[in-house]
């Protein structure tokens, strides 16, 4: 029995997406190499924006064909769109082909789910309306042996106005330090180098819990788990980025200097209509924060462009933070309105015509930020962790420094999994370029 997963959005989805696979592993499933030869195929969706929603739709209707010839095979489809029950409710009288309609607070009922399409030979909807606590843990098939992704909390409980996640994930729940810290121990025994710490907001860690357990009370526990070379964590909200954060960060080697802060707009009005809870001025001061104790660190960014009510000259504040904050990268989208978000009651006031061109303009102010910050970087040495062959071209590797950035080197199958020196030869504003400077063969 064979299967594959599809997965749209966050790293939490692709997190989610190792637990389906873990699980049915568990079952007695293997790996497709393509979708003929599999049995079950699973969608694991996201539904943060509009376009992520219309691909979902595409790609499903997209295999009916496949399902016509071969009737045997199960089409599953899970994740953040589904725990919409309206749009899940439509979704699955809409398409007829899929078997399967789960949530994300029943993921693992899965197993479950299949065996009774099989043994009733019949298509089945079931979505937990609530999240019923902490997932249980379950197996995970994890994308490769040196790098780990650890859910460190659950759910989010921000509501910023235009955004569905807090609805479709739940209230927040952290999980135990002790479980944490049991797997980070678990992993580093296995070999494993590198952690992303997950999380909404991974800085509200340990608020619904007893006792005084915060963040950075457990990247200091996880900090000192032997042989774990990098620390990375992310969503971090900037209202809740505290000192003692930035402190810890700057005295433990190795937790990552680079920090991803979703600053969103530039203007202040607009930052309090999103209900983000921090003005212009406090996220400068954040920033200034970061780089007086670690002025070596990444700092990246998410921008949303035509927010409700977004005028010209609140759009030119956004250009202007840019400008001031010099973000490593950012990436940048359109405002959609998604239904059951206060913004989506509001006027989407700014044209579709006028969004593509804020967008492109801030693209452009950004991307010759990156480069400029990009060519400072050219004969330097960077320690880049070599995950495998570049996306354009197999006689290509392609690692990741400590601050985050994409590095290109010469095809180096024997150094896969391993943090190397590399002199920059060359630098884009997404992309650096190098040669491995080490040459053992370890
Ligand atoms: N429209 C556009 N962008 C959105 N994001 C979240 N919700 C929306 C929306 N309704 C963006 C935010 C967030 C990123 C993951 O997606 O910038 O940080
Ligand atoms: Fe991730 Fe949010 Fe998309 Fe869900 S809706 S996959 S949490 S980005």
């Amino acid at each position: 029995m064979k299967y594959k997963i599809i997965t749209y959005g966050c790293q939490m989805n692709e997190h989610d997406s190792e637990k389906i696979a873990g699980m049915l592993e568990d079952m007695g499933y293997s790996p497709a190499a393509r979708d003929k030869e599999a049995d079950l195929i699973v969608f694991n969706t996201c539904l943060v924006r509009e376009n992520a929603e219309l691909k979902v739709h595409g790609k499903v209707g997209s295999y009916k064909p496949l399902k016509e010839k071969n009737p045997d095979l199960i089409l599953a489809v899970g994740g953040c769109m589904m725990q919409q029950q309206d749009i899940a409710a439509e979704f699955y009288q809409k398409h007829s082909h899929v078997d399967i309609v789960f949530g994300t607070h029943n993921l693992a009922e899965l197993p479950a789910l299949i065996q009774q399409v099989k043994t009733a030979q019949d298509r089945t909807m079931e979505i937990w309306e609530e999240d019923r606590g902490l997932l249980p843990d379950v197996p995970i098939r994890r994308k490769n042996d040196y790098q780990a992704w650890l859910t460190i909390i659950q759910g989010c409980e921000n509501y910023c106005s235009y955004c569905i996640v807090p609805h479709v994930r739940g209230q927040e729940r952290s999980r135990s330090p002790e479980d944490i810290l049991r797997e980070a121990e678990s992993l580093a025994r296995e070999g494993f180098l590198e952690l992303t710490l997950l999380g909404q907001n991974v800085n509200s860690y340990g608020q619904d819990l007893t006792g005084d357990v915060n963040f950075p009370y457990l990247l200091d526990k996880i900090s000192a788990v032997s042989g774990i070379r990098r620390i990375r964590f992310m969503t971090s909200h900037p209202r809740d980025f505290s000192q003692e954060l930035i402190q810890i960060s700057a005295e433990r080697e190795n937790i990552c200097p680079h920090f991803h802060l979703p600053v969103q707009a530039g203007s202040t009005r607009v930052l309090q209509d999103m209900n983000r809870g921090y003005t212009r001025e406090e996220y400068l001061k954040l920033v200034d924060r970061i780089r007086q104790k670690m002025p070596e660190a990444a700092i990246t960014t998410d921008i949303i462009v035509g927010f409700p009510g977004e005028s010209e000259e609140e759009f030119k504040e956004t250009i202007s933070l840019l400008e001031e904050v010099r973000f490593d990268m950012a990436f940048t989208f359109a405002y959609s309105a998604r239904e059951g978000t206060p913004a989506a009651r509001r006027e989407d006031t700014v044209p579709q015509e006028e969004k593509s061109r804020r967008l492109q303009r801030l693209m452009e102010v950004q991307n010759n930020i990156s480069w400029e910050i990009n060519q400072k970087l050219i004969g330097s040495s960077q320690e880049v962790l070599i995950e495998g062959e570049s996306k354009k071209d197999p006689d290509f590797y392609s690692g990741r420094t400590a601050t985050g950035k994409l590095v290109i080197v010469p095809a180096c199958p024997a150094k896969i999994g391993s943090i190397v020196p590399v002199k920059i030869t060359e630098a884009g504003s997404w992309t650096l370029y190098g040669e491995i400077t080490d040459n053992s063969q370890s």
